[in-house]
């Protein structure tokens, strides 16, 4: 029976050779994001993407944790003058538009060396952080363990958290003290956060995740698993994604980096629209079905307790 630390065999089970993430199917062949699987929601979020572009004079767009490029190709259409560039652990996807260029990178916490030295860009990773592996840790009555499992999904107690995580743990995660309480242990994902900042030299670093703050970190974690679109145990054998929400309150600590949810920045960016006018049904009725499919997609996005309580961590870069 192998043990690995949750860190160490989450990584494998993604990004290894056959990892989830290297497959055919991708993302979307197991879950809906605001970017794919949700009508009209990849086109909203690509208007959210490119006002925010706009606003902070960005005439490159790269996309970290691209998928199979969904959300770019929705950018393609509503900012056609962005030059788009996807980032992702898979080739290039055949069916991608032509303009779109594409790195593909590593897995994980790593980066390709390749997306470095990034000028006038927007950067944006969407749902990236939350599979970038982490620690999980319990707390056994008297110090924090380190939670190891097997390929079948079996967890054990390991050894004390030490050294920069146990330091994190300490720092950012308030105990209740109680045994068997569980933390997701953010010191890498802070440390790809950063990783992805360096590269850019000058510019605007968007990352989008479910998350939670100091003051309502989840006392038993939030690690677990999709396949299929289903929620399932995280089992790390590549058959299944897993995931778990990300510290969005430590990546960054300074003053000038935001952070709002997803329903308050989409309603200040003038997204929301009203019900369109009746007469619209007969004068035009394509207007009128896609004003009415708008403000769906509009609803799911920014719905309380669901995508709307997303976080977007906007943080200019060398500007
Ligand atoms: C949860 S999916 C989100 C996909 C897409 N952004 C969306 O919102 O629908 C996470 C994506 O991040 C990719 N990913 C993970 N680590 C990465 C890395 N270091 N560089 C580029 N992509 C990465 C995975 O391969 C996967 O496609």
């Amino acid at each position: 029976m192998t043990w690995q630390s949750w860190r160490t065999a989450w990584h494998d089970a993604l990004y290894g050779p056959d990892g989830f993430y290297r497959q055919a199917d991708g993302p979307a062949g197991h879950f809906a994001t605001s970017a794919q699987g949700i009508p009209g929601g990849g086109r909203l979020l690509a208007r959210a993407v490119a006002i925010l572009a706009e606003n902070a004079g960005c005439q490159r767009l790269i996309d970290v944790g691209a998928g199979r490029g969904e959300l770019l190709t929705e950018v393609s259409a509503v900012a056609p003058t962005l030059q788009l560039t996807g980032v992702d652990v898979v080739e290039r996807p055949a069916d991608l538009p032509e303009p779109i260029d594409w790195l593909t990178s590593p897995g994980g916490a790593d980066l390709p060396d390749a997306l470095a030295g990034v000028r006038d860009t927007l950067v944006v990773a969407h749902e990236w952080l939350d599979v970038v592996p982490c620690t999980v840790a319990e707390y056994d009555g008297a110090v924090w363990r380190t939670v190891e499992v097997d390929p079948t999904g079996v967890e054990r107690l390991g050894g004390p958290v030490a050294g920069a995580e146990l330091q994190w743990l300490q720092s950012n995660w308030p105990s209740d003290g109680l045994i068997g309480a569980r933390a997701e242990i953010g010191e890498s994902r802070d440390a790809a956060y950063r990783a992805l900042r360096s590269r850019i030299d000058n510019g605007l670093l968007v990352v989008v995740d479910y998350g939670h703050l100091r003051d309502s970190r989840p006392r038993r974690g939030t690690l677990t698993g999709y396949r299929h679109g289903a929620q399932c145990s995280p089992v790390p054998d590549g058959s299944t994604d897993i995931t778990a929400h990300v510290a969005m309150d430590t990546l960054d600590a300074r003053e000038s980096r935001e952070l709002v949810r997803q329903s308050t920045l989409f309603d200040r960016l003038g997204l929301h629209t009203g019900p369109p006018p009746i007469e619209l049904a007969s004068q035009d009725p394509p207007a009128y079905l896609q004003a009415l499919a708008d403000r769906g997609s509009y609803a799911q996005l920014t719905a309380p307790g669901g995508l709307g309580d997303f976080w977007w961590s906007i943080g200019p870069v060398g500007r």
